[in-house]
């Protein structure tokens, strides 16, 4: 066989175990064979010495075109198996969708909650907070209610076997009267800031409030409110309901309509219950549903703070965050706000 004839079949053969070797080691092999100094095409090279001279330029050419190919090949080859080293052993299908981490929200009670605190923002609200861990004082006799109240029944609230007062959020230590309970609504806040800072006031406070109540679709032993209290000189009725309008236009839609409705509370007089009525209470088979307690602040809180009630006047207002997300929500048991149920939460 002539030098010419070798070359193709020597070139093809040296592609071909290049291109069939199963991993490195087997590709070194075959690179030694056929290019290696022992090797079957570096044979051929040295055979370009023996051939006539006429003959050599183009030997040479035709030679080295296969050596470049061959070279070529050995690397492509080396890539080929890089990549399948790279690759997981086990058979994965690259189509799946990925993984995804699941993403932390908050809860809806928590939302509700910053949206009124941002609606009573705008309007110049500081939030303030006070002790969940309450005395009689400030839940019950500085806000000039009666000994014989419903409310201060141990059927009602829950009371503590503490015989020390916990410091108030205002800082000033409350004073030594009654005893210790878990606060029933978040009014006590009302006389600790008063308590702790001159007129004017601008407060909400939301947080959790604790009565002794069976859990059913619409009551929880604990659940949370919001309480407002603005004290300037020559506040009104008006800045009352002009204010609440305007969050619950703000919190729940501008086709939101409210009421007020003569009630007795005994912090505030007058005192109000604020209806609401939306496409949603109609929805529930409802024209209103009852949604906050409110009123003027009684002239008895402020003397009980030391607030002259000649000089200042004041509304404060208090509402369940439940009902309220309740409401936008469209839920119809407060249970499920509290049983961390994924399926209830994601919908979120
Ligand atoms: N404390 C009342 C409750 O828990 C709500 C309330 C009514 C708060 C009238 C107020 C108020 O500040 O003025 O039902």
């Amino acid at each position: 066989m002539s030098f010419f004839e070798q070359i193709e079949p020597l070139k093809l053969a040296a592609l071909a175990e290049f291109a069939a070797a199963p991993d490195f080691a087997a590709l070194e092999q075959a690179k030694g064979a056929h290019l290696g100094p022992q090797g079957r095409f570096t044979a051929l090279l040295k055979q370009l010495g023996t051939l006539p001279k006429e003959e050599k330029p183009a030997a040479g050419k035709l030679v080295n075109l296969a050596k470049v190919e061959l070279e070529a090949a050995l690397t492509a080859r080396r890539t080929e198996l890089e990549l399948k080293a790279a690759l997981p052993k086990d058979p994965t299908d690259f189509t799946l969708p990925g993984r995804r981490r699941p993403l932390g929200k908050l809860h809806p009670l928590t939302r509700v909650t910053e949206d009124i605190v941002r609606i009573f923002r705008k309007l110049g609200f500081a939030v303030a907070d006070g002790p969940e861990i309450e005395d009689e004082y400030h839940c019950f006799d500085a806000l000039n209610t009666p000994a014989d109240h419903p409310a201060r029944d141990s059927q009602d609230t829950f009371y503590l076997n503490l015989d020390r007062a916990v410091p108030g959020a205002a800082g000033a230590p409350p004073p030594q009267t009654g005893r210790m309970l878990l606060r029933t609504h978040t009014s006590s806040v009302q006389i600790r800031v008063m308590q702790g800072q001159p007129p004017p006031i601008r407060i909400i406070v939301p947080g959790r409030v604790y009565r002794r109540d069976n859990a059913d679709a619409t009551h929880n032993p604990t659940f949370q409110q919001i309480e407002g209290l603005y004290v300037d000189k020559h506040v009104t009725v008006g800045d009352l309901k002009g204010t609440v309008e305007f969050v619950f236009k703000e919190l729940l839609g501008a086709d939101v309509k409210l009421r007020f409705r003569p009630h007795y509370f005994s912090y505030t007089e007058p005192s109000f219950e604020i209806d609401f009525s939306s496409p949603m209470v109609r929805k529930m088979g409802k024209e209103w549903l009852e949604l906050a307690g409110c009123g003027m602040v009684h002239p008895k809180v402020f003397a009980n703070v030391g607030y002259d009630p000649e000089i200042w006047t004041g509304w404060a207002f208090g509402f369940g965050i439940e009902r309220i997300a309740m409401l936008r929500y469209e839920i119809n048991d407060i249970r499920l706000f509290y049983e961390n149920d994924t399926r209830f939460l994601r919908q979120f």
